[in-house]
């Protein structure tokens, strides 16, 4: 099986890019071929400091890494550095219906956020991550919620280059997380944990001890004292529940149990702890890998090279079958 997926060189890597992708990829890899893109093409859809890409594309290879994944299991390369997405995604932009991509929840949610930037590369960015995720014949994509709705495009339009010009494609399956599939915002639990909002919403992958602590316990919960999961009435509480499990896997009712009439504030203080110690190793890591630059760089060479082979052949074989 061969497992393909990535994140955008945007803000930091938070706990719910962790949770909702990169641990399934760390698993993957053990038994399958993974490919894992810092997809920088998609970043460009949004006003971005042109003179920190480089920097931000630097900064997920490490979080890549310091999270879990081997360079010498998986391949990881750079998005642009293999022009054959971009090629693939004009020609698979001739059988791309414009009705799909403007009911894109992604998209309308970008076109009003950026309202003064609605560019077509905002209408067209599931385009490309369907040719990220055909270029490689992918059968699995773990991908958190919120990219589901643009798998099952990608499984649209394979199907529909595939009826229309003959079997080239394999039609890919999105792999979601049971629990963890979406982390809410701490600031705002009704809405989905991002890299691009307020810090104060996110725990960074490499946040310090303090800024943990500060942070969980400032995260919005409600008025009442009962440490309950209850995603309608509690989203707050159930949110930090899920976090709690999903880092000491221990399961949410036993938790529930654990913490009975302790109040918020004591399981708050507990949560930083575990998060602290748990995020320890990553922290280390990132120190490491922030000194080796060399190594950064033969390993993105390397995964280019090893991803260019397999995206040629994918592309010899679209080519020849539209016609080219
Ligand atoms: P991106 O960069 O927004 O997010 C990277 C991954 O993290 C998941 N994720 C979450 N999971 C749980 N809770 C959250 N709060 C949360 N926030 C983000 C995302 O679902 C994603 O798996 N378009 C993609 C990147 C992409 C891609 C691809 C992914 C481009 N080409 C091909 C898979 C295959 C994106 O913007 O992810």
């Amino acid at each position: 099986m061969r497992v393909f997926s990535g994140i955008q060189p945007t803000g930091e890597t938070h706990i719910g890019n962790y949770l909702g992708a990169i641990k399934q990829w760390v698993k993957l890899q053990e038994k399958h071929e993974c490919i894992f893109c810092i997809v920088d093409l998609h970043s460009l859809t949004v006003p971005y400091p042109v003179g920190e890409l480089q920097k931000r594309i630097k900064e997920k290879t490490i979080a890549y890494i310091a999270a879990g994944v081997d360079p010498k299991k998986s391949i990881i390369f750079v998005q642009s550095q293999v022009k054959e997405h971009t090629e693939l995604t004009w020609l698979l932009s001739t059988v791309t219906p414009l009705g799909d991509l403007q009911r894109m929840t992604q998209y309308k949610e970008k076109a009003e956020k950026y309202k003064k930037n609605i560019n077509a590369g905002l209408l067209n960015y599931p385009i490309l991550m369907a040719a990220d995720i055909l270029l490689y014949q992918t059968d699995i994509v773990p991908v958190g919620k919120d990219q589901a709705q643009h798998v099952e495009l990608t499984r649209e339009i394979a199907r529909r280059f595939n009826k229309k010009f003959g079997e080239t494609f394999k039609i890919p399956k999105a792999l979601l997380p049971k629990a963890g599939a979406k982390i809410m915002s701490l600031v705002k639990p009704n809405k989905k944990m991002s890299k691009t909002d307020n810090p104060q919403s996110y725990i960074g992958l490499f946040d310090a001890p303090e800024a943990i602590k500060r942070k969980i316990m400032a995260a919005q919960t409600d008025s009442e004292k009962e440490i309950k999961y209850d995603i309608s009435q509690k989203p707050g509480i159930s949110n930090l529940l899920t976090i709690y499990s999903l880092f000491s896997d221990i399961s949410v009712k036993k938790i529930e149990k654990q913490f009975k009439d302790k109040g918020y504030q004591f399981f708050k203080e507990k949560l930083a702890q575990l998060l602290i110690e748990k995020l320890e190793p990553f922290r280390r890591k990132k120190k490491e890998l922030e000194l080796r630059s060399g190594y950064l760089e033969k390993i993105l060479t390397e995964g280019r090279k090893r991803a260019q082979i397999i995206a040629q052949e994918t592309m010899k074989k679209v080519k020849q079958k539209m016609g080219l």
